[in-house]
């Protein structure tokens, strides 16, 4: 029995490194030759191969004077050489659709010939002729690691598309190598043959070839000698895997700490367009200017900017971006959903700067207490929450990874121009998280908002947003701060929650209950309507966190609400319903020493 399972993973452990060894050798970065083309520019072509303009400067200073404008020719641009499925060496880009676009036109113009319209058709479903708009394609870009039995001085290679009309001579003679080198790099390639590509090797920034590098040669045979070994030794399961782990990570991102000096200089691998160069941020905010100043928050300042055409919110944070972070960043660019504000991008040159979408109208802090603006009537306040909550569920139930948002309050929730809501700032508890390793108890948060479990114990789950969310709600209810100033008689400032649960804890809390509404809505408003949401915020601030509802119930009921609430002028004000309220119990469980309530104050951190 035991050998048939060692025997087992000895077949599925040949097979994984069988896949593999076709490119253990990977090297993380490599050169790509991009013939520019008359009607690029830089911008689109680095929006192409998902670097920066000034990456590519960075490599072509001898034919990139400024980085506006670029002559025809050829520029070398930096990309991550990874083993592709296990299979080769090469990189998988992922290019958007516009309306027109072909494999011919996406392999032969945008990406200058570095893929062909076969691997265009390999890799992507879609048939050549039924292309869907809008859509990513898959395009490979293939790269070399060099060849130790030709030469240990290079160590980077150009990825060399052939034009017509060059030969090896002219190659060579252009790079100023040897052309025996570069025939031995390509053997049995005819330079002259006007297509396909060769691997020539290149340069780093500093005008200086990479040597080979040590780690990258022999790799193959030295790690089947180490599984046979470790077959041997009966270390079976824990090489299985390794090598699954192994195999899963090679697909896209491969983290290799000893080449850490390859990333910096290619920038942080993105997809898509997302980073943008200090100068063009400084540009379209008038250099930071005060004037486009148009908020302060916890995080750091946000400015107004038109960005590539586009109304734009610029937040430059206070923190610096770890490289974990910047990973993290990727995955925010890729959530989408039209109650989120959404990341468009960032760049890393001096400080970290998110690049928002810009939303037009405000915060719900602003609508609510803000001087000079007309009070919200309660059918968009119901909306809002609703909006707000269908944000939250998407973050809770449908990222990959789940993002808890660790800092919702009414300054979070903005305002379009049809009074729809969009929660911002997600995914951002992370950046303190991984920036303050040395801080493990670091919150992420604002007084008022904070539940029990979290402010006392830091104890993080979806449960958290849901008790800010019930803040929220009550502010949307009374228009009063989540942390009610007291009056100067009684000197001790109150909680809203404790505030509203005072009287909805009475036996008829529609006595009371109107007190707390905001004045600003006059007569104009729908007392069940406000009766009910104060119940659903009730249940989300519940101590015990097991008893808030999840915020796929809370959108539901807020579904119910706000269907309601729209026709609530023809007079559904049947009075007669009773509270289903009443008996919560309050102190359910210690979820960790309570007896440090004061600790919570100066944990407080945002604005
Ligand atoms: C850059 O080139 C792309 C592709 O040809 C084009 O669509 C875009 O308008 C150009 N941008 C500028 C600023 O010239
Ligand atoms: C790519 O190759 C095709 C066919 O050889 C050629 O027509 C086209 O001009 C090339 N593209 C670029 C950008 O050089
Ligand atoms: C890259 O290399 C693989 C394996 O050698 C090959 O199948 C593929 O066609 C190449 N891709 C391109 C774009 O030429
Ligand atoms: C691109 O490649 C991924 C991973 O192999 C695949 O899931 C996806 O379907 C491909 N895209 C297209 C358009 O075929
Ligand atoms: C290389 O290709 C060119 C153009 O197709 C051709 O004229 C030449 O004869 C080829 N050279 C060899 C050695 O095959
Ligand atoms: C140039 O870069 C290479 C590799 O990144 C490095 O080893 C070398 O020291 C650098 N040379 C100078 C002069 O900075």
């Amino acid at each position: 029995m035991r050998f048939r399972i060692g025997l087992g993973f000895l077949v599925l452990l040949s097979l994984c490194f069988t896949v593999k060894s076709q490119c253990i050798r990977s090297c993380d970065l490599a050169l790509a030759s991009y013939f520019v083309w008359p009607g690029s520019n830089l911008s689109f072509i680095a929006r192409v191969m998902e670097t920066s303009g000034l990456t590519i400067a960075s490599y072509n200073k001898d034919v990139v004077p400024n980085r506006e404008s670029v002559q025809v020719g050829r520029v070398n641009i930096p990309f991550s050489c990874e083993c592709v499925n296990g299979n080769f060496l090469g990189y998988m880009f992922e290019y958007d659709v516009n309306s027109g676009d072909t494999y011919h036109t996406v392999a032969e113009i945008y990406f200058s010939n570095l893929t062909t319209v076969e691997a265009m058709e390999w890799f992507n479903s879609y048939s050549p002729t039924n292309i869907p708009d809008y859509q990513l394609l898959n395009v490979s870009v293939n790269c070399s690691c060099g060849n130790s039995a030709v030469s240990e001085d290079y160590g980077l290679f150009i990825t060399y598309p052939l034009r017509p009309g060059e030969t090896l001579a002219s190659i060579a003679q252009n790079v100023q190598l040897d052309e025996t080198l570069l025939q031995r790099y390509n053997p049995g390639v005819n330079f002259s043959q006007g297509s396909g590509f060769v691997y020539i090797p290149g340069k780093d920034p500093n005008g200086s070839y990479r040597p080979l590098k040590s780690s990258s040669k022999g790799l193959a045979g030295g790690v089947i000698a180490g599984i046979i070994v470790a077959a041997i030794a009966g270390v079976l399961l824990l090489a299985g895997v390794a090598c699954f782990g192994f195999y899963r990570k090679n697909w896209r991102y491969k983290p290799e700490e000893s080449n850490g000096a390859a990333r910096v200089l290619t920038g942080i691998k993105v997809h898509k367009s997302v980073e943008y160069s200090y100068e063009e941020l400084a540009r379209a905010t008038d250099n930071f200017s005060l004037a486009n100043k148009i908020g302060q928050g916890g995080f750091g300042a946000v400015y107004y900017a038109e960005l590539r055409g586009e109304k734009a919110a610029i937040k430059k944070m206070d923190t610096q971006a770890s490289k974990e972070f910047l990973a993290e960043l990727n995955v925010l660019t890729r959530v989408h959903h039209s109650n989120l504000v959404r990341l468009i991008g960032y760049c890393v040159e001096g400080s970290l700067f998110l690049v928002y979408e810009y939303v037009e109208n405000g915060n719900l802090s602003q609508h609510l207490r803000g001087s000079g603006r007309d009070p919200l009537p309660w059918s968009n306040r119901v909306q809002i929450a609703l909006d707000s909550a269908r944000g939250l569920e998407y973050i809770h139930e449908h990222t990959v990874p789940v993002y808890i948002h660790r800092d919702i309050k009414s300054a979070n929730i903005l305002i379009d121009k049809n009074f729809h809501a969009k929660v911002a700032d997600f995914g951002l508890a992370k950046l303190i998280e991984v920036g303050s390793t040395s801080l493990p108890t670091h919150l992420v948060g604002t007084f008022g908002y904070m539940p029990p479990e979290y402010a006392q114990c830091g104890e993080v789950s979806p449960k958290v947003d849901v008790y800010a969310f019930g803040v929220v709600i009550y502010e949307l209810i009374s228009a009063k701060q989540a942390v009610v100033r007291a009056d100067s008689s009684d000197s001790e400032s109150r909680g809203l929650v404790g505030l509203f649960e005072e009287v909805l804890n009475q036996p008829d809390p529609k006595e009371d209950l109107w007190k707390l509404v905001d004045p600003g809505l006059g007569d104009n408003y729908p007392l069940d309507s406000v009766r009910e949401m104060a119940q659903l915020a009730k249940a989300c601030t519940r101590e015990n966190k097991e008893l808030r509802p999840s915020m796929q119930s809370i959108v539901v009921t807020l579904m119910t609400l706000s269907s309601s609430t729209e026709d609530w002028d023809v007079g559904s004000l049947n009075e007669n319903q009773a509270l289903s309220s009443s008996t919560e119990d309050l102190d359910v469980g210690s979820f960790c020493e309570r007896e440090s309530q004061a600790s919570s104050v100066h944990l407080m951190s945002g604005s």
